[in-house]
């Protein structure tokens, strides 16, 4: 990979537009934002903007609306957040492009902040068309990108739009770049990973790719009900993603050809819906009604001797539906074991996804991790060393 362009710190910002790409992605729930990590790591960069008296128009999506309003994924509630971790206010534009997104932003006064409505209303963006992408260049005087997250996406607001504008990495982007590789070239073995949550078929694919890497591949969450269920056993009513065959049995295939270990629950916590208490069964015991949500106390025991045995660990995705405490434990016992093994130094350890840092924020063990990415997609494909479409436009000499 290529040095990235990174903006000169000295030059003189003042009343000048700033297209931040962000990543205000965020996981919701009844219209609130469930967890603020990405939001939280966004604000020291836009205060350092404002402070240099630029002016910062936030770009971001939220959701995949498919190229159509939905009021349901308006960045307009993220404004008040905004508002109240920056102490500023924040101007909000329902147009993310156009005539009167381009009037916004020359409106607002330098050090001021503009928030563009959820760039993937317009379908031009997730096709990277180059006129969308004009126009949105014409928004700023200059683009940063602040979303490593999205920049596994080759989407005008990450791409396309810096053919159109003079483009840089930010700082966090760099940072992330940085910390990944650093951790992943150096990665002491045994690496292991811990794989989760309920994306299941953006993640199989890449499992596909770990198995190469890793000594053992932990699968939990919502995802393992896959191979549960690949075994034989009646997973109830519990989350699965259909017509998967192939791509489990090539799994494990790999996993055996490359000498990786893979590791799936062995007992869970169901419930007969969300509202019900768990109840510890192994996996011959569920029944018809059961929904699986967490993992059991035998499978915590394996997780916690594999964390031992490991020099490395990489965890994305929860390993049950932490959001309800009653079926957090798992995914509390996994970050507390891996937050313990790291502070004594017998372990690297570094998670990523939106749901994991959720996950972990709540379990608060954050500060002890090596390196903990609010990135899902775009981390896991970035540990695979797979060239990231947003970074690589970024790119010196590209
Ligand atoms: C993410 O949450 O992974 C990023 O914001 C990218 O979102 P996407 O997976 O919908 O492209
Ligand atoms: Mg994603």
């Amino acid at each position: 990979m290529g040095k990235l362009k990174a903006l000169d710190e000295n030059l003189n910002l003042t009343n000048k537009r700033i297209i931040l790409r962000v990543d205000l992605n965020v996981p919701m729930k009844e219209g609130k934002v469930t967890d603020k990590s990405r939001i939280n790591k966004i604000i020291p960069i836009i205060k350092e903007f404002t402070y240099k008296k630029a002016k910062v128009i936030l770009v971001s999506h939220l959701g995949r609306p498919g190229g159509k309003i939905d009021e349901k994924l308006s960045l307009k509630p993220i404004a008040p957040i905004l508002e109240s971790l920056l102490n500023s206010k924040i101007y909000f534009s329902k147009d993310s492009y156009g005539p009167a997104a381009i009037e916004k932003s020359n409106k607002i006064k330098s050090g001021e902040i503009l928030l563009l409505e959820n760039i993937r209303f317009n379908v031009a963006e997730e096709t990277n068309e180059e006129n969308f992408a004009k126009e949105l260049a014409k928004v700023g005087d200059i683009y940063i990108n602040e979303a490593f997250s999205c920049s596994h996406r080759a989407h005008a607001s990450v791409c396309e739009i810096t053919k159109h504008i003079d483009s840089y990495a930010g700082k966090l982007l760099l940072e992330e770049v940085n910390s990944i590789n650093i951790l992943t070239n150096a990665a002491e073995k045994p690496v292991s990973c811990i794989i989760g949550g309920s994306k299941i078929s953006t993640k199989i694919g890449i499992l596909t790719n770990l198995v190469k890497k890793m000594q053992t591949i932990v699968i939990v969450g919502a995802m393992a009900n896959n191979f549960i269920k690949h075994k034989g056993y009646n997973i109830g009513k519990s989350l699965y993603e259909k017509n998967q065959e192939n791509l489990l049995k090539d799994i494990i295939k790999k996993c055996e050809t490359n000498n990786c270990k893979l590791v799936i629950p062995e007992d869970v916590i169901v419930a007969k819906n969300y509202e019900s208490e768990g109840e510890l069964k192994f996996l011959n015991n569920i029944d018809d009604t059961d929904l699986i949500l967490d993992i059991g106390e035998s499978t915590v025991k394996k997780i916690y001797n594999i964390i031992d045995e490991s020099k490395t660990i990489l965890w994305n995705g929860p390993a049950g539906y932490f959001e309800l405490d009653k079926f957090s434990a798992g995914t509390n016992k996994i970050a507390k074991k891996i937050a313990e093994k790291t502070k004594n130094k017998s372990l690297t350890s570094i998670a990523g996804g939106g749901d994991t840092v959720a996950a972990i924020n709540k379990s608060s063990y954050s500060d002890n991790f090596t390196y903990i990415s609010t990135a899902g997609g775009a981390f896991l494909e970035f540990l695979e060393g797979k060239i990231l479409p947003g970074i690589k436009v970024l790119e010196i000499n590209e």
